[in-house]
């Protein structure tokens, strides 16, 4: 087996490539002066290769494409596709007439260049159904639990009840209680959010989540669960796309923000490797 880190993937590929205890693969990709990419891979011949690159930002789509065709033609005997983040997955359907869904667009052309696809913490696995080949969609939530195990984290939530199987995932491997958040609205103007069973007085909580982005789901929650007396409050996702400049907001709302590579930020303190390395060796 041998691993090829896409540009957008880079820590992860090479995280992976030290778990499978294989090579990364010699590869050299550059943008021309107009921004074009361009992609040279050499000596696959007879190899499993596994593709790593996150489809986030729009660039990074097109080096994908560009990669999986290289890699057939360098000799790649199967491919495989890992997707970290799956952009565009919250397009997921068709919200109003007309509307292009997105996510599936995305999976019928990503599949087109490789024998399987793993995605990671998709944010709709039903949009899976799109890939022409065999899809997996694994899990970061099993890391994260353990790494919240690790820093002491008493109760794990989801923001919504939607998003309960992430909490509950996260918890088993943590070893710790779950709940997920409900809203009530108490009067015109006010909206209360708090664990729906648990009380979260001097307890060190976690909200975990597929995805950060504006970080106003997480950060409305970490108010309210403040006020309701948690001693500390932990925001962790798989997908840390933090937009709009969020980090900071994040950091000032919570007591530690982290996210895993799927990503690369300054918050990415948990590799997703060990998911995919158990996938590959399965
Ligand atoms: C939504 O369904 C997702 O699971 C996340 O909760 C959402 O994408 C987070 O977005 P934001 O950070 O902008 O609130």
């Amino acid at each position: 087996m041998i691993v090829v880190g896409g540009s957008a993937s880079k820590s992860l590929s090479g995280e992976l490539a030290r778990q499978l205890g294989c090579k990364l693969a010699d590869v050299e990709i550059k943008r021309f002066p107009d921004e074009e990419c361009y992609v040279k891979v050499q000596g696959l011949g007879g190899q499993d290769a596994v593709i790593v690159q996150s489809t986030y930002p729009d660039p990074n789509i097109v080096e994908l494409f560009l990669l999986q065709e290289a890699v057939r033609d360098a000799g790649a005997a199967t491919i495989t596709t890992v997707v970290p983040y799956y952009g565009y997955a919250r397009q997921d359907k068709s919200f109003n007439d007309g509307e292009a869904v997105s996510a599936l667009i995305m999976a019928k052309h990503l599949g087109q260049g490789c024998d399987r696809v793993f995605t990671i913490d998709i944010h709709n696995p039903s949009v899976l159904v799109g890939f022409a080949v065999p899809v997996q969609n694994l899990s970061a939530m099993p890391i994260i639990g353990n790494w919240l195990k690790e820093n002491d984290v008493d109760v794990i939530v989801s923001p919504d009840e939607g998003s309960k199987d992430r909490a509950s995932l996260a918890a088993e491997a943590a070893q710790c209680p779950w709940d997920f958040l409900q809203k009530t609205r108490l009067d015109g103007e006010t909206v209360e959010i708090k664990p729906k069973n648990l009380d979260v007085r001097g307890k060190s909580v976690a909200i975990v989540d597929d995805i950060i982005a504006t970080g106003g789901t997480m950060i409305t929650a970490a108010n309210q669960l403040k006020e309701q007396g948690a001693s500390n409050v932990i925001a962790a996702c798989t997908h840390g796309l933090f937009t709009g400049g969020s980090i900071p907001k994040l950091e000032a709302a919570f007591d530690t923000v982290i996210s895993t590579d799927t990503l690369e930020r300054s918050t990415s303190k948990i590799s997703a490797a060990k998911a995919i390395t158990e996938a590959l060796e399965s």
